[in-house]
């Protein structure tokens, strides 16, 4: 079996930050998204993996990931040049995927509990394609299906104005090679793309073997901040291991799960776990609260701050008020003059400067 993830897309959901990097390397407790889906799948026994990358951020896709040795994996770069949807991407990625039964797994979603179980349901049951089913308050922002009492899917429909029932499909999928054969006989939608639902659709309509499978836990697509950050908070409560290689001095006080990584240094602080810190970090006067991901060389100085995510470099010097639900890019630099008491929301991109003067 093989695995297929999908890395290309434009992020516009999560700009400004996607202006200058790749969605699904932003990262949730300080590890790129992808890479959530990367372990599962190698975990799950699979280790040829095609990642299918954009001419925008496949560079950057690549230069991070590498070619696999990290995750146990082979890696085959494979570029697609226009989003034209997820079926044309498995088009794309037919020489990579030759006949072999693979997993396609979209990289901008994490999703608990491993994958064993899909695998080992598609293979008992020698499917044709077995789609991962979570019910939802909005399904209209989704693949929909509607399904019989046994689970069968009955139809798929994409992003319907009136959904047949609140289950969606969740960005993770495995196929025959049937589903190549199905890709070649649909259309474009409406919305200009080749959809993997409508060509599991036309499989349904083939009467080949299609089934779903129920998720128990949560799923999170990653596409929005808000989403993120809630990824971030479900991530720091299952998986923060508290452990220190940092340097902490004597006036800090740390409690619950707090990760703190090499070179970082920590000065007159309180910070309350789960929190994950990077490398070669510098906090000083800072309260930091529950559900932080403070990624390498971040500087704090004199600000508090909780359930938010500091990507690498950015800097946040004197600010009075307390930072919450926020998403800092990449070199960021926000500094503020003492006692200016305002509330403060921040989506704030790479690069960009804020002075509260
Ligand atoms: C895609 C699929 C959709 C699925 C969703 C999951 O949507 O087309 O069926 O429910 O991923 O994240 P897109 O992200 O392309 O809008």
């Amino acid at each position: 079996m093989k695995a297929l993830i999908l890395s290309g897309g434009k992020g516009t959901r999560l700009r400004p930050l996607t202006y200058t990097g790749a969605k699904q390397l932003v990262p949730v407790a300080n590890k790129p998204i992808l890479w959530y889906g990367l372990e599962a799948i190698v975990a799950a026994g699979i280790h040829e993996i095609g990642i299918i990358i954009s001419p925008e951020t496949g560079a950057e896709v690549k230069a991070k990931t590498g070619n696999g040795d990290r995750f146990g994996a082979q890696i085959t770069y494979i570029l697609q040049e226009q989003p034209a949807g997820l079926a044309h991407a498995v088009k794309v990625a037919q020489p990579f995927l030759g006949d072999a039964p693979f997993v396609m797994y979209l990289g901008d979603n994490l999703v608990q509990g491993g994958l064993h179980d899909l695998v080992d349901q598609f293979k008992r049951k020698t499917l044709d394609a077995l789609t991962l089913l979570c019910p939802v308050a909005n399904p209209s922002a989704f693949g929909v299906a509607r399904v019989d009492a046994e689970g069968r899917i009955l139809q798929l429909i994409e992003k319907p104005q009136q959904p047949p029932s609140n289950l969606a499909l969740v960005g993770v999928y495995l196929f025959s090679k049937a589903i190549h054969e199905a890709i070649a006989h649909i259309q474009p939608s409406a919305r200009g793309e080749l959809e993997i639902t409508d060509a599991i659709q036309q499989l349904i309509d083939w009467q080949r073997p299609v089934e779903a499978h129920q998720l128990t836990g949560w799923w999170l697509d990653t596409g929005k901040k808000d989403d993120l950050l809630e990824a971030n908070r479900v991530i720091l409560d299952t998986c923060t291991v508290a452990c220190n290689q940092g340097e902490v001095d004597a006036r800090s006080q740390i409690s619950g799960r707090v990760h703190i990584g090499q070179g970082s240094k920590i000065i007159n602080c309180t910070i309350r776990g789960p929190v994950v810190i990077g490398e070669n970090c510098h906090l000083e006067n800072c309260f930091v609260g529950p559900y932080s991901s403070i990624s390498d060389h971040v500087s704090l100085i004199n600000v508090d701050i909780e359930h938010s995510v500091l990507l690498q470099g950015a800097r946040v010097t004197n600010v009075q008020q307390r930072i919450v639900d926020s998403l800092i890019g990449r070199r960021a630099h926000i500094k503020a003059a003492p006692q200016r008491p305002q509330a403060l929301r921040f989506m704030v991109g790479d690069d960009s400067q804020i002075e509260l003067v």
